[in-house]
């Protein structure tokens, strides 16, 4: 279990160092991230190199039993460089620099900055490869964080040999976007620029072409550093830390390329669904590389200093969060940063070791946390622990969210619902690309699935063959990797293993939004909500509620309505359907069920699927989640809550059995999980 935190010695004079290692100590820090952004510290001026300071503190730490996770320092160039480099800016949608002053400021397309922070990475990596202190490489930092959209010209000529490259020609591009459209057609790749401020819709086949771009640019970042750190001669795993459900990167195309997964999270706590927004991001970042542990990089041992209104964790929540992370797969805890910063945009910000100093709650919250981890042991790597599926997808999220469209949709919110709603019951999930989907789940829930490729397709139809249940829509399979309609219809791929066909969207009037039609009669007064006909479509049969965002009209061609529409624009048509197949199933959602409702959707895909939570009863406020033979239970709530589990406490013989556990207590729990039924042996009326 890795335990520190980035640390900055470059803002500190040396003689805090020493200091700095006793303390780390002290807290039981095993391992730092060092030198995130030291490029000026430690190329001071263009060909003027200082790796003395570098080369005294690593051995500092060394001689301390600290381990470094040293940092290729790339991620804040020096002023000198975008002085005498211009190019090397990064540019907004009107083509308008970012200037040095903050950091992230530069164009990760740009030759000029690859090539002199390429020369920064290579020198590092030759001097230090062989260091013992050195575990790890931590290239640049939170690649993308400020810096979604760059509209630079060093992007667009980076742009321009993208599409190339993908199309090969400019006919083939001008299909795939369908240029024909508004006298867009392109004559040659030389017309091509990211998609600029411009005064109306853009192509969403440019824009989406645009944003895997940007994604692939800053993965290209992450290839260039990795490989010179290899060619050094480093053998020590190299990661890049990032942050959970970012927007603009597809993690689950970098994961591959990435040793060890690192993410940084920082829970906002003025969010009522903080522990469940949290748990979504452990099992995205756990999902990305199946089956191994991965680190947390960074949280905030108290308040940070970014948001409107910065409060401080309530005491305990620091350790129940960290408990959070570790029963979701993590085997490093680690904080941003050691030693609170005296100057600059972040001093605002807690850390291990605050400017008030160690007579401070936060001091001893993260020595006292230190102390309990070190006490842990081994942990079981996260194995085959999650029996549903929760599909999540980059590029789908890109597209989905596109203009033009009948509604907008908040495609991660909707995500998250649903793994709220398995969270609360106790169940575990993985969050994954449809192309992820195998036999290992029981369950594969899919909302809003708009753009689905062909091998997604493949495999949601392979899962529910092979006796998977699978629960899709709405909103989905409706266009192809392009953002183009396929031919056909809609619902071409999915269509037949649902058994349902595809006749119309019918959006509804989000709850908080008044129509026109309202509107114009109260003119002068506050905007009407929408009426509930509008927002709400109710659906009942096998299962009751009522659905938002859309209601879809649908034709059950070959599968049973399980519930039809009561009210709203598709009155009477089927809202949910079931095609059984084998022993799989296939679910169509016509509508996405309201929050308040979803439950009872889910109670009836649980059922089919034969998937059984962790505990039998999981009290409000109370999260399990299993990682291997370890049961983690955590009370996030703010009452007291009693919890029965079988199993003995981590370290010891003695039975949980049932317990009362404190707001923010937690306890781990070796509890070996009993084979799962096979689906074929569970009695009928418990699968449908
Ligand atoms: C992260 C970043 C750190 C620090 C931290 C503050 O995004 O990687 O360098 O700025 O936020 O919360």
């Amino acid at each position: 279990m890795l335990y520190g935190a980035d640390y900055n010695p470059d803002q500190w004079p040396e003689e805090v160092w020493p200091d700095d290692v006793r303390l780390m100590r002290e807290a039981g820090v095993t391992t730092v991230s060092l030198g995130i952004f030291a490029w000026s510290r430690i190329q001071p001026a263009p060909g003027a190199w200082d790796f003395a300071w570098l080369d005294r503190i690593i051995d500092l730490l060394h001689e301390g039993g600290i381990a470094v996770n040293l940092a290729t320092a790339t991620a804040s160039p020096p002023p000198w460089m975008t002085t005498a480099h211009p190019d090397a800016l990064a540019a907004d949608e009107h083509g308008a620099p970012y200037w040095h002053g903050s950091r992230q400021h530069h164009s990760p397309a740009s030759p000029t900055w690859r090539r002199l922070a390429a020369e920064l990475v290579r020198r590092l990596a030759e001097r230090y490869a062989d260091h013992p202190a050195v575990v790890m490489w931590h290239v640049d930092n939170e690649l993308g964080c400020h810096l979604h959209e760059d509209f630079s010209d060093a992007a667009r000529d980076a742009f321009r040999t993208w599409t190339r490259a993908r199309y090969g020609s400019v006919e083939r591009l001008n299909e795939a976007w369908g240029t024909a459209f508004w006298s867009q057609r392109y004559g040659s790749f030389d017309e091509v620029f990211p998609p600029r401020k411009a005064p109306f819709i853009r192509n969403p086949a440019h824009v989406l072409d645009y944003k895997r771009f940007m994604s692939d640019t800053w993965l290209e970042v992450y290839l260039m550093q990795r490989d010179i750190i290899r060619a050094a001669g480093a053998t020590q795993p190299i990661s890049t830390n990032m942050m959970g459900a970012f927007p603009p990167a597809d993690y689950a195309s970098w994961a591959p390329h990435i040793d060890v997964i690192t993410d940084d999270c920082y829970p906002d706590p003025l969010d009522p669904a903080r522990p469940l927004t949290t748990a979504f991001q452990r099992d995205l970042v756990r999902s990305l590389k199946r089956g191994q542990p991965w680190i947390l990089m960074e949280q905030a041992t108290d308040a940070v200093n970014w948001r409107a209104t910065n409060p401080s964790k309530m005491p305990g929540q620091l350790a129940a969060e960290t408990a959070q992370s570790i029963g979701r797969g993590a085997d490093g805890i680690m904080f941003f940063q050691w030693r609170q910063s005296r100057a600059g945009a972040e001093k605002f910000h807690s850390a291990m070791l605050p400017q008030a100093g160690t007579r401070t709650r936060t001091w001893r919250e993260a020595v006292a946390l230190g102390e309990r981890l070190a006490a842990l042991g081994d942990l079981p790597s996260p194995g085959d622990d999650a029996p549903v599926a929760l599909v999540f997808d980059w590029e789908n999220w890109w597209a989905v969210e596109g203009e033009g469209h009948p509604m907008t949709v908040d495609y991660l919110q909707v995500v998250r619902d649903w793994h709220a709603a398995l969270t609360r019951r106790g169940i575990m999930v993985d969050v994954v690309p449809p192309e992820r989907v195998d036999g290992r789940y029981r369950l594969a829930i899919a909302p809003f699935l708009y753009l689905l490729r062909e091998a997604g397709a493949e495999a949601l139809a392979r899962f529910v063959a092979h006796g998977g249940v699978l629960a899709a829509g709405p909103f989905t399979d409706v266009v192809d990797d392009n953002d183009r309609f396929r031919e056909g219809g809609f619902l071409t791929q999915l269509g037949p293993v649902l058994g349902v066909a595809f006749e119309d969207f019918r959006a509804l009037v989000p709850p908080d939004r008044a129509t026109v039609a309202e509107r114009a009669g109260e003119v002068g007064s506050a905007a009407a909500g929408a009426s509930d006909e509008r927002a709400f479509a109710r659906f009942a049969g096998g299962i009751a509620g009522a659905g938002t965002i859309l209601a879809e009209a649908i034709w059950a061609d070959d599968a049973e309505v399980v519930a039809a529409y009561e009210t709203g624009p598709s009155t009477g048509r089927p809202a949910v359907t079931r095609r059984a197949h084998g022993d799989g199933s296939a679910w169509y959602l016509a509508t996405q069920p309201s929050p308040e409702t979803l439950g009872a959707v889910l109670d009836a895909l649980i059922a089919d699927a034969g998937v059984r939570p962790e505990l039998d009863e999981v009290p409000e406020g109370v999260e399990v989640a299993r990682r291997g033979d370890l049961v983690t239970i955590i009370n996030h709530g703010t009452e007291p809550a009693r919890v029965e589990a079988e199993g003995t406490l981590l370290g010891s013989d003695e039975p949980f059995g049932a317990r009362t556990l404190a707001p923010q207590e937690f306890a781990f729990v070796l509890a070996p999980r009993e084979p799962a039924p096979a689906r074929a042996d569970l009695p009928l009326e418990a699968r449908a």
